[in-house]
């Protein structure tokens, strides 16, 4: 089947590299036997783009990905790179990709699946069933609002700062993305700042509550300081359906989101720009929320699990394919069943590495399909 569905790769770095190796491998299974077929091209970003052209972003890339119609993106960073200008550190690849496609909703939905529920490290009647939606604020805040910088001072001492900052504007749109998502689900959203210390906090919480009154009917919503967000989602997760945070807030809520569900190695992501006017489609790109792990890179033991639930994602968000994305997340279930990674490793099941993970979830697409 002929296809205009451009995919941007980007693996990067670490185990970035294997686990978009063996989603290729899911591609590949769903052009095989689906006739799914996409117009792929790959890039390199992070540190394995400085390595090439010393730069962790080429404009190239960057333009290959704002044309494409999604990016698969793996992970960036390592520790050889620590020592790089500010500038030119691998982070910093992935944030411009983000900053300049303007995608400024990040999803990042924790699922516990019932054959992991013992994985976590709460307690499963904490956890199981646990389904909830951090909503990231992903372009402004702290990661990219100026002044910031690291200043000489008169005394001979340094200056390092950021500044916290939304607009108007900034809230509302990122609002509006959550009162859709809580439309979706369950209807309950949770606003996420510290209005008792911060200023930007002050005003998200008004725009935000406005934003309901006038936007919200039938949602069930509520404010709440980020540090009791953090306390509650390892007290009573299960309490919450969507969130929504701004940028830090957000990176720091949706790891303590992830390690619910069992493991990083779990969680996927979907960042997502403003529907465009013809197709009605975001600019998007999708990748798990863990990092590179240069602690086990190389070794075929990385968990190749977020990956493949953030293809999913896009499958379900940017080429309209719900069936597939299910089947995918249905496979995932099922090879969980018996078959782990050492990330999320219990008695009972069989360890093995990213290849061995990758047949499991083929396998099970073989069988669900049938
Ligand atoms: C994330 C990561 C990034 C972030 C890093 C790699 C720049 O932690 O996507 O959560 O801080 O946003
Ligand atoms: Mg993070």
């Amino acid at each position: 089947m002929a296809s205009n569905r451009k995919i941007m790769v980007l693996p990067g770095d670490g185990i970035g590299t294997e686990i978009m190796k063996a989603n290729m491998r899911i591609i590949d299974w769903l052009a095989k036997y689906r006739s799914i077929d996409f117009d792929m091209q790959e890039g390199l970003v992070g540190g394995a783009a400085y390595d090439a052209h010393g730069t962790p972003l080429s404009d190239e890339t960057l333009a290959d990905s704002i044309a494409s119609d999604a990016v698969l993106f793996g992970a960036v960073g390592g520790p050889e790179y620590d020592d790089l200008a500010f500038e030119l550190k691998p982070e910093r690849g992935l944030l411009a990709l983000r900053k300049e496609m303007d995608l400024f909703a990040n999803l990042r939905p924790a699922m516990v699946f019932p054959a992991l529920v013992d994985a976590s490290t709460l307690k499963p009647e904490v956890v199981s069933g646990l389904d909830i939606m951090i909503l990231r604020e992903l372009c402004g805040g702290s990661y990219f609002a100026e002044p910031r910088g690291i200043e000489d001072q008169p005394d001979g001492t340094r200056k390092g700062f950021d500044t916290n900052a939304y607009t108007t504007p900034e809230i509302e749109r990122i609002g509006r993305v959550a009162l859709d998502l809580a439309r979706k689900r369950d209807g309950r959203l949770v606003s996420v700042e510290k209005a008792n210390v911060m200023h930007s906090g002050v005003l998200w919480r008004e725009v935000m509550t406005a934003l309901h009154a006038a936007e919200g009917e039938g949602i069930e919503y509520s404010n709440m300081y980020a540090d009791n967000c953090a306390m509650q989602l390892v007290r009573n997760p299960k309490q919450f359906d969507v969130i929504v945070t701004d940028n830090l807030f957000g990176d720091l809520l949706s790891d303590c989101a992830a390690m619910l569900t069992g493991s990083l190695g779990m969680l996927p992501s979907a960042s997502l720009g403003a529907p465009d006017p013809e197709t009605g489609l975001p600019k998007a790109m999708y990748e798990p929320v863990h990092g590179s792990a240069p602690d086990i890179a190389g070794q075929g033991i990385a968990n190749p699990l977020a990956q493949f639930m953030s293809f999913a994602m896009m499958l379900r968000y940017s080429f309209n394919q719900g069936d597939e994305a299910d089947l995918l997340e249905n496979a995932v279930a099922t090879a969980l069943k018996t078959t782990r990674t050492g990330d999320i490793m219990t008695p009972g099941c069989t360890q093995t590495g990213t290849d061995g993970m990758t047949e499991a979830v083929l396998n099970a697409m073989d069988q669900l399909a049938r």
